[in-house]
């Protein structure tokens, strides 16, 4: 019960709370379950007598008309199913049509107009009283100050009250944490928190400079109000009065249909650009909802089908470290196993060093560990009051844990590599399995369990090595009848000729990705004057003044001092130019007529990709802009000529616009080209 309390404290009142949702629902669930098997230890004091928020006690109480009542929670299909047989058990009907809407994570508001003017909002607090924050709503752009007039002409309501939630977008939350950040504040554990902590000042000026948003999703009291028949219907007068009402909302019928909205928009959870947790249906029926009322705090009518939690908390038992195709050394967190984001967790990353020492994460603390969607899970964060006494520290080890060889960690890099190269087996093995990649040298049915096999029977230990295999060594392999050993050579054989683009990209330099490889390939033409610009440069990488380093890669489109030091270093390093030297002796090249055209409709012009592009991979158009002539760059800036931007564009479409960069759909770039 201490826990409980603490733990609604720093969630209600301070919007800082030390655990994950999952954690907090976990220990309730707890002690609910000790009260139900021991009454007599039941007390009114307990957290499980009252779920909501004590409000805060410098914000003014206001009482709701009438209550905000909380939603029921169901994670399963038959959890649902039970839902809509009451439902429809209690209404005597077939058929159930529900309005069918995402469950937002922010905090829920009431906003009261009188005669069409916002008199005041207040928040939802317990669901009886909530705190006036009237003043910080307003400077919510998206909440209405007034109703807009539509057409035909209504009578506005004397009191009409809508409720919704306010939200904090991830861009917002983004930008905002990073800037707290560099002024050396605290930064806020999600957007949820991070909207309550906004929308409780009692300075509206410290509120306005926060991303604030704002959707409706119901009418609680009125007066002089004469409601439509359904709920989809007042969601749509509401949209015309003006206030923003999700264009996710839908109308679904029977359990399969909210099955599939719940599917449908769990596929686009981590693509929104706000934090969901869950969506809700709600009886469409207005009539349905008065006959079917309410238990307790929740009504019968309506219901949030919650995803799996994106966070929980768990205990980290170890850091190893695995290497990677460059050598860099990834601490990996040994968790104890978690339920989280759908599956059971046991690795996250925890990215490098840099992030290890910036989250102060130790041996045997209890962490928060984040699944989102198909993403690698990850530490978030260390919940230091529980730390144990005998929490130890992270150590970088000298020594590479697959090989041997030594460790070092250059300057201003926050990756620490094996220093061993292609003598290290996990270098080996990566790097092989990055050149034969289809974005690299595409060798078709060449996967990693071939290459494990070649690899453990020491057929190869370079990628030149690959060349020089035959159908007679990779038959003998497990799982290789004679016919695929041949389709195999035969597809080592084709890769051979290549683009300079992909034969640098396939080199697998540090930090050179496909972009800044084609890049290099357009700008030297040639991949001899690459490696004379490496060499030249070789020599001003120790000049004191930063900007004179590397001059001449750094005349590549894009390429900084950081990524020129990895160009220089790796190029230069006599045992990748064995390599180069070995795979050009077998053959492998790039005809002239296949490496980027210097002039064509798009020459001299500069590109900026953005969004999903329909039909049509990011890398593919910027292949097509690159064959035309084009550059394509990852950043906006004034000398961006074009922005092609796809749906969900984001932050780089929102700066082209303010810096007046053209910006072009697919359509507007085959006009371009002239292929349209
Ligand atoms: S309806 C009785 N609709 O979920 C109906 N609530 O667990 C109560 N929420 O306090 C609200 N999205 O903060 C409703 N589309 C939505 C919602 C939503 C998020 C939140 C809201 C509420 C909580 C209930």
């Amino acid at each position: 019960r201490r826990q409980l309390h603490e733990h609604n404290h720093r969630y209600y009142v301070l919007d800082d709370p030390s655990v994950p949702d999952a954690e907090y629902d976990r220990l309730l669930r707890e002690l609910q379950n000790i009260e139900a098997a021991h009454p007599e230890l039941k007390t009114t004091d307990s957290p499980t007598q009252r779920v909501g928020a004590a409000p805060r006690d410098d914000l003014a109480a206001v009482r709701h008309r009438l209550p905000m009542q909380s939603l029921d929670n169901c994670f399963s299909e038959e959890e649902l199913r039970d839902f809509d047989r009451r439902v429809r058990e209690g209404l005597g009907r077939d058929v159930i049509e529900y309005s069918a809407e995402p469950k937002l994570d922010g905090l829920a508001i009431s906003l009261i107009y009188e005669n069409g003017v916002l008199a005041y909002g207040v928040t939802r607090g317990d669901g009886e009283t909530g705190e006036d924050v009237t003043d910080n709503l307003k400077t919510i752009r998206q909440i209405p100050l007034l109703f807009r007039a539509p057409r035909p002409a209504f009578r506005v309501p004397k009191v009409f009250e809508v409720r919704g939630e306010v939200y904090m977008p991830r861009e917002g939350f983004k930008r905002m944490n990073r800037e707290l950040e560099q002024r050396g504040e605290k930064i806020f554990v999600n957007p949820r928190n991070a909207a309550a902590g906004a929308l409780r000042q009692l300075d509206s000026s410290i509120t306005a400079r926060r991303p604030l948003a704002f959707f409706a999703y119901a009418v609680g009291y009125s007066e002089g109000y004469s409601s439509p028949q359904s709920h989809s219907q007042i969601l749509e007068q509401l949209r015309g009065w003006g206030f923003p009402v999700s264009r996710l909302i839908d109308v679904v019928s029977g359990p399969d249909g909210c099955l599939n909205y719940h599917a449908k928009i769990g596929a686009q959870r981590e693509k929104l650009p706000f934090e969901i947790d869950g969506v809700v249906y709600k009886l469409n029926d207005l009539a349905g909802r008065d006959e079917l009322g309410s238990v307790s705090r929740a009504p019968r009518w309506a219901i949030a089908h919650k995803f799996p939690a994106e966070e929980a908390a768990t205990v980290l038992e170890n850091v190893e470290f695995q290497v990677g195709r460059t050598g860099a050394l990834t601490p990996v967190a040994r968790l104890k196993p978690v339920f989280v984001g759908g599956v059971t967790v046991s690795n996250a990353t925890l990215h490098n060093m840099d992030e290890v020492e910036r989250k102060d994460v130790r041996i045997g603390d209890h962490v928060v560990v984040r699944r989102a969607g198909d993403v690698i899970p990850e530490v978030v964060r260390v919940i230091v009051e529980k730390r144990p006494s005998d929490a130890r520290k992270v150590q970088l080890p000298r020594k590479c844990p697959v090989c041997g060889g030594s460790v070092v960690r250059e300057e201003g890099e926050a990756a620490a590599r094996c220093t061993a190269g292609l003598t290290c087996r996990a270098q080996l093995q990566g790097a092989l399995l990055h050149f034969v990649s289809r974005r690299a040298l595409d060798i078709e049915g060449l996967g990693e369990k071939l290459l494990l096999q070649l690899l453990d029977r020491q057929l190869i230990k370079s990628p030149a090595d690959l060349f020089r295999l035959d159908a007679a060594a990779m038959s003998g392999l497990e799982r290789m009848a004679e016919k695929s050993a041949a389709n195999v050579v035969a597809a080592i054989e084709k890769s051979k000729t290549t683009t300079l683009a992909r034969f640098i990209y396939a080199l697998g330099i540090p930090n050179v990705g496909e972009t800044t490889a084609a890049q290099l390939a357009a700008h030297f033409s040639e991949f001899d004057a690459l490696l004379e610009a490496a060499e030249s440069d070789l020599g001003t990488a120790d000049h004191p003044k930063l900007k004179d380093r590397y001059t001449q890669l750094r005349q590549v489109h894009d390429v900084g001092p950081e990524v020129a030091a990895c160009i220089c270093r790796f190029l230069t390093e006599p045992r990748n130019r064995e390599v180069i030297q070995a795979l050009c002796k077998s053959g492998v090249r790039w005809p002239k007529s296949e490496s980027r055209k210097k002039d064509g409709p798009l020459s001299g012009k500069t590109f900026v990709l953005t969004g999903t592009l329909p039909g049509m991979g990011r890398e593919a158009a910027a292949d097509l802009i690159q064959a035309h002539g084009g550059r394509v760059s990852r950043s906006v800036s004034s000398k961006t000529d074009y922005v092609l931007a796809g749906t969900d564009a984001g932050s780089k479409l929102a700066k082209a616009e303010k810096l007046g960069v053209a910006v072009i759909d697919l359509p507007g770039l085959n006009k371009l080209t002239g292929a349209e």
